[in-house]
């Protein structure tokens, strides 16, 4: 049985059908002050198993709360065998303590979550994958890219270089390049004198290449238009922006098709005008295999 949250309907749609697996429907309403109300509307007999889809990205509060629901009402049911599959898990980005007594908020959403007594977190591209280590049940972090490599292949005539816009992101462009059997880099910010910083590609010159460039994350956009602006600079004919979560904050896709990209795409792990990409094949296979 799947179980598909409000943020993640359509994603849990593919992946029931994916599974060939019957798609709970749950009636979810929200109260005139706010308070989220949740009924679970199928009888689900006790020794099913049961994997909710539900992304926590923004608003993460209430999200988390609705995934918090969901398992609290099926634990009043008496189910057990529940695997959580949040494809973006909010609060990932604080796993450790930067200043005294911060919260690392990803610490105590891994408390919260395995409260209801879930057995099983499957996540897409964690922020850190130490993530994993604040939990004590399995904690499976898959990657997205050999989806994205696979649309890729799919939509591009010429293949591309491909492009993480700092080392952080290296190995994403890697994986993508591997399985492509084309070339990567990343950029790297190189020191020429106290005053002068250059940022440039480490390892390959993009002149007169098509670039895909791939990160995790875009939040702001600012670390893509950075870098678009840097290729297209150094010779890039064209830029094409590819990201697993969409976080989009405010105008950001805005920002990065006015610094010249030619397209910005992405999974559906967020909802998003942009999320082209479809996890469900990477988590129903995933599924499949446990
Ligand atoms: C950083 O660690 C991530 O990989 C992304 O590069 C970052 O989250 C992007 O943020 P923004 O879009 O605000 O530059």
């Amino acid at each position: 049985m799947i179980i598909g949250g409000s943020a993640s309907q359509s994603l849990a749609s593919q992946v029931a059908i994916e599974l060939n697996d019957k798609l709970c429907s749950l009636e979810t309403k929200k109260f005139p002050d706010g308070e989220r109300y949740l009924r679970i509307k199928e009888d689900i007999p006790e020794d099913e198993k049961v994997i909710i889809v539900q992304s926590t990205g923004y608003p993460q509060d209430e999200n988390m709360m609705e995934l918090f629901f969901i398992l609290d009402t099926l634990s009043d049911m008496n189910i057990t065998d529940i695997t959580v599959v949040s494809p973006y898990l909010g609060y990932s980005r604080q796993e450790r303590r930067f200043k005294e007594v911060e919260c690392i908020s990803a610490k105590a959403t891994a408390r919260l979550i395995q409260t209801f007594g879930v057995k099983r977190l499957i996540s897409v591209n964690l922020h850190e994958d130490s993530i994993c280590e604040l939990y004590d049940i399995p904690v499976d972090n898959l990657s997205a890219m050999p989806a994205i490599a696979e649309h890729i292949k799919e939509t591009f005539e010429v293949k591309p270089v491909i492009l993480a816009p700092d080392k952080g992101a290296q190995n994403f462009a890697k994986e993508i390049a591997t399985i492509l059997d084309t070339d990567y880099d990343y950029l790297e910010k190189v020191r020429l004198s106290p005053e002068v910083v250059e940022t440039k590609t480490k390892n390959i010159s993009v002149q007169d290449k098509s670039v895909v460039i791939i990160d995790d994350i875009i939040s702001t956009g600012g670390t893509i238009v950075n870098a678009i602006e840097i290729l297209k600079e150094q010779g890039a004919v064209s830029v094409d922006v590819f990201c697993v979560h969409p976080v989009l904050v405010n105008d950001a896709v805005l920002k990065i098709n006015a610094a010249g990209a030619k397209s910005v795409q992405a999974t559906n792990s967020l909802k998003s005008d942009v999320s082209v990409i479809s996890l469900a094949k990477t988590i129903a296979n995933h599924l499949k295999a446990l």
